[in-house]
């Protein structure tokens, strides 16, 4: 590139301890080309917030963090960000816990980290924002006189209009995305949500060729579907035999396997129901199966993160208690973090994956089971029409977790599959998961990024 430096912003930013995989894969590359900077929330709160950026050493581009108070994060992370934006994107309005505190922290969290950037960013710069803990940043960079590129990939599923109103103020959210010059949503039907929105808003219009005008704003609005590092994954998936890592007391049985965070939003308990209803209704000619589910803790201090896992070990222990045999317990349920290199094997162990979201950004989890399959005799990926993506994995066994015996149909189905019938649906959704991969969904938005303004166009 040459002129600019990238700047991206994300809450999470990976200080301490490296994750392999994800943003850090994606962005190594562009941020140590640009001679880049990482801006993210340091790890641990403070009393009292510093008023400049804390940097930390990383290889080839600069890693900063802005801190937190036990306020900020109880208010801006907790309460807003997953009290309220998470439910509302992941159409679960019921769950909204609208505090007053929750968008003031938000608020003046977000501002403060607009003074941080204004002084750090240089005019010829490309801010690259991640996710609904910044939705008005760029808003408050602009009232800032801040006048850089900046584009905007929302993770998570855009919010239907319907939802929308359940915001208190549901034009902000709007006016916020119209601060930039690029808005990056993961799917075709997030578009659609997003279209809709602007074509009921009173200041909000369609122009051609996907761009979007609101109020005084002009912006491009386009779907970036985000893969992972297939290869890196495959290569984990074979370094040790999956099958050795799970014990003896399966006999018979045929592995499925559900890694989710624990969270509402991925449908686990409805995966459970789907499972036992397998199991009441299997015939004698039908496998035998367990299903290892592995459910990390996430944002266990909120209300409805403590209900679901309630849930969850309420339906673990009945469905064991009532199709347990003395050799096979069907539900293997662990409420905690299994690393990379052990799970990539799992997955290609596994006869079968669900990944059965009630509403999903996209679900990396059902393209890393893909990359680890062995492709002369993969297993069979049980896929929610939910998940962003259904768009792309459409040989995927599709189902709508909400139908229990559809889902029980499901499992049956894939526990029994021909191994020809297995191949050729798996030939197809591995051919996307490395075609689409991680590296091209940045390099797409970054180009996006870089003809929005088209060249010449930023002020000296
Ligand atoms: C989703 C969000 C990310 C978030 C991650 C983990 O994937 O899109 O922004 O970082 O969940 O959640 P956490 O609250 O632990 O950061």
């Amino acid at each position: 590139e040459g002129k600019g430096r990238l700047v991206v912003v994300s809450n999470r930013i990976p200080l301490s301890k490296p994750p392999a995989g994800g943003l850090v894969v994606a962005l190594d590359d562009a941020l140590r080309g640009s001679g880049g900077l990482w801006v993210g929330a340091a790890e641990e709160v403070v009393e009292t917030p510093r008023d400049h950026l804390v940097e930390h050493p990383a290889d080839g581009y600069t890693k900063l963090s802005f801190d937190l108070t036990a306020a900020d994060r109880n208010e801006y992370y907790l309460g807003y960000s997953n009290g309220v934006l998470w439910p509302l994107c992941h159409r679960r309005s019921d769950l909204i816990d609208f505090r007053p505190e929750y968008r003031e922290g938000y608020m003046r969290v977000n501002r403060r980290i607009a003074g941080l950037l204004k002084d750090l960013l240089r005019p010829d710069d490309r801010l690259w924002i991640h996710d609904y803990h910044f939705l008005p940043l760029a808003h408050c960079l602009r009232e800032l006189g801040v006048d850089v590129t900046m584009g905007f990939f929302l993770h998570i599923p855009f919010p239907t209009h319907t939802d929308l109103e359940a915001l208190s103020q549901p034009e902000a959210f709007l006016q916020w995305m119209a601060a930039h010059d690029l808005v990056g949503l993961q799917s075709q039907s997030d578009v659609a949500s997003f279209l809709a929105a602007i074509r009921r808003a009173p200041r909000g219009e369609l122009l051609p060729d996907g761009m979007v005008s609101y109020a005084d704003r002009r912006f491009r609005i386009a779907s970036f579907p985000i893969g992972i590092a297939p290869q890196e994954f495959a290569e984990a998936s074979v370094a040790i035999d999956g099958s050795d890592l799970i014990g003896p007391d399966r006999r018979g049985a045929k592995l499925m396997i559900g890694v989710d965070r624990l969270d509402y939003s991925k449908g686990i308990p409805h995966r459970l129901r789907g499972f036992e209803s397998y199991l009441d209704t299997r015939g004698p000619d039908m496998p035998r199966a367990t299903l290892l589910q592995i459910a990390p803790p996430s944002r266990s201090e909120i209300l409805a993160y403590k209900e679901i896992r309630a849930e969850l070990e309420q339906i673990a222990g009945a469905v064991n208690g009532k199709h347990a045999e003395l050799d096979w317990t069907p539900i293997r349920y662990l409420h905690r973090n299994i690393p990379r290199e052990v799970l990539a094997p799992l997955f290609r162990a596994a006869d079968a994956a669900m990944v059965t979201p009630l509403a999903d950004g996209m679900n990396l989890v059902a393209k890393e089971y893909i990359a680890a399959q062995d492709p002369d005799n993969p297993g069979v990926l049980i896929l929610s029409r939910f998940a962003g993506a259904a768009e792309q994995l459409k040989s995927s066994v599709m189902v709508n977790p909400y139908d229990r015996s559809q889902m029980a149909e499901a499992i049956g189905r894939a526990l029994t599959m021909s191994r020809e019938e297995r191949r050729a649906r798996h030939v197809e959704a591995r051919a996307n998961v490395f075609e689409h991969d991680i590296a091209e969904w940045s390099a797409n938005f970054l180009r996006a990024l870089g003809d929005v303004r088209g060249p010449g166009l930023s002020v000296d």
